[in-house]
């Protein structure tokens, strides 16, 4: 009988899991009876930019954790999806590092060459999972968000895609209660001219401190710091920028610090990461774990310990994503075909410690890149997800880290070669940092050949930029005392 499968969210995880279905499709099998469940009104995920924070129109928490002048901050060679090159869908090469509306155009293109949105409730948000051993089917209870009815609906396997960088992890620190000024987490930071010429202190030392932090220096903030708990970034900041040990407590607007020192800050973000938050599984579904390569609990990083029939997609912490998301999907569609046999529940333990405790052993960045680049070929020895030479992307990584440490100011204007169509990326027409419109239109008139642009009515010419776009970097106003 043909299976009913739940995908449950419409990020690139669960659209990698409805090209997976459809690939097999194309190559003749039967399309499954798939319902994928979006709560946003379009799909892409994290991709689809909203101005909203807190609560949405329907008063569901906010997903998106994304800003304006958002950039990739990792090599766009390092995550094309092997089915669907970059150079396919923007008819030539592109600069290695695209803003974020350039990104999600490239996402939604695979899925309008397909049949994808047929299967795709939005405004549809997912309130609870339940499993019935007796007829061995899933209940979904789901909200349609314009119509205000909760529909219950039965699935032979649930497809977990709901992501896990949308729910904040928000410390507390004294005196906060009483800081005279903006505290805000990462996920509701939306536009960095909201801190021209004020003074940042960002909380944490990882990708949304490096990034939020470039982004308030690129827009015009006096000042911004960064306060690490485990370990600085020990990038070489540009002036105006600091890096400072952990946060002790606030007095009024100065902020102390665990070496001693202290400074007047204006405005703090905590960039202090996310929480995998399930608020629709029951315990024994619910995945527990922090932000890691190989979270505990799924066979091959996707199938439940607890359900075999419960599969989770985009669960680890992530060096490769759009690839890694779609071997995972490709995987999870030959378990539930059949394709693939599960081993036993003692040898999926056995597999699964392996390799947790291979991540554990892990001393450096380019060994966790090695890591992720091994986990996806071993994926994609259960399916014929196309080879994209993740090795070689790894090497791209590595790369790519060392460029960071080189110029973390300068390192989008690098430009790699795609693994799957060997062209080397053009550069960007001006250093990233000079970049001040992050649109599509401006993005792809600037970087494509000048012919093709001019015949785009949307095309903004550089005389068209906004005020912000000659906002410059200021000279360093720092207050800060040791
Ligand atoms: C600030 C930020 C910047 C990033 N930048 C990059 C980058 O530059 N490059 C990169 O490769 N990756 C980046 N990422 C990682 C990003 O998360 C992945 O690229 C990708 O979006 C993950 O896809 P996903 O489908 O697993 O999750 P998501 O993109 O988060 O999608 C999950 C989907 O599930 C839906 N959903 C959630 N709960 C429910 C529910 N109860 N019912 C129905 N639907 C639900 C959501 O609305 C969403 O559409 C970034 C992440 C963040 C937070
Ligand atoms: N495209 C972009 O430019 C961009 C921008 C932002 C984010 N992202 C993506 O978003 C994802 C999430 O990144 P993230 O940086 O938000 O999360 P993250 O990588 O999980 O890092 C969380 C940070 O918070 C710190 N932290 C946690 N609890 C803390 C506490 N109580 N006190 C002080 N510090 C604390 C951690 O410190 P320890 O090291 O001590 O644990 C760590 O530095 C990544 O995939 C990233 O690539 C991309």
């Amino acid at each position: 009988m043909t299976p009913r499968i739940a995908i449950l969210g419409a990020g690139p995880s669960g659209l990698a899991q409805l090209r997976a279905f459809e690939s097999a499709a194309h190559n003749g099998a039967e399309m499954p009876d798939v319902v994928c469940y979006e709560k946003q009104d379009d799909l892409g995920g994290m991709w689809n930019y909203t101005w909203r924070t807190g609560l949405d129109q329907y008063g569901e928490p906010v997903h998106g954790s994304m800003y304006r002048y958002l950039w990739s901050n990792g090599p766009k060679e390092c995550l094309e999806l092997a089915d669907y090159s970059f150079e396919e869908h923007f008819g030539q090469p592109i600069p290695s590092y695209p803003p974020r509306a350039v990104l999600r155009d490239y996402i939604m293109g695979r899925v309008d060459k397909s049949d994808a949105r047929k299967y795709i409730k939005f405004n549809h948000a997912v309130r609870w999972v339940e499993y019935d051993e007796k007829t061995e089917k899933f209940t979904v209870t789901v909200a349609d968000l314009k119509r205000d009815e909760l529909i219950h609906e039965e699935f032979d396997y649930v497809v977990v895609a709901t992501g896990h960088f949308s729910t904040p992890n928000m410390p507390h620190f004294p005196g906060v209660e009483s800081f005279p000024g903006r505290v805000l987490h990462a996920h509701d930071f939306r536009d960095a001219c909201e801190f021209e010429n004020r003074r940042v202190l960002l909380i944490g030392s990882s990708y949304s401190a490096e990034d939020i932090g470039s982004q308030c220096y690129k827009y015009g903030a006096a000042r911004v710091l960064i306060s690490y708990r485990s370990a600085p970034t020990g990038y070489t900041w540009p002036e105006r920028f600091d890096e400072v040990p952990l946060l002790q407590r606030l007095e009024g607007k100065t902020a102390h610090f665990a070496d001693g020192t202290s400074e007047e800050v204006d405005a703090v973000v905590m960039c202090t990461g996310y929480l995998h938050h399930f608020p629709f599984l029951p315990d024994e579904f619910k995945l527990r774990t922090g932000n890691r390569l190989y979270p505990r609990g799924m066979y091959k990083g996707v199938v439940s310990q607890a359900n075999d029939k419960l599969m989770f997609l985009g669960m680890q912490d992530q060096y490769f994503t759009f690839n890694m998301f779609d071997a995972q999907a490709w995987f999870a569609r030959e378990v539930i075909t059949g394709g693939y046999e599960l081993p036993s529940a003692e040898e999926q333990a056995a597999d699964i410690e392996a390799w947790a405790g291979r991540e554990e052993a892990l001393a450096e960045p380019n060994d966790e890149i090695d890591f992720q680049a091994d986990y996806i070929r071993d994926l994609m020895r259960f399916s014929d997800y196309p080879e994209f030479h993740v090795e070689e992307q790894g090497a791209l990584f590595k790369a790519w880290l060392e460029h960071k440490a080189e110029d973390i100011m300068g390192y989008r204007n690098r430009s790699y070669r795609s693994t799957l169509t060997g062209s080397i990326a053009p550069r960007l027409h001006e250093p990233w940092l000079e970049i001040m419109d992050d649109s599509k239109e401006y993005f792809l008139a600037n970087n494509l050949p000048k012919r093709k642009a001019r015949t785009d009515e949307q095309v903004l010419s550089r005389s068209e930029r906004t005020d912000k776009q000659t906002v410059r970097p200021r000279q360093r106003t720092a207050t800060r005392t040791r």
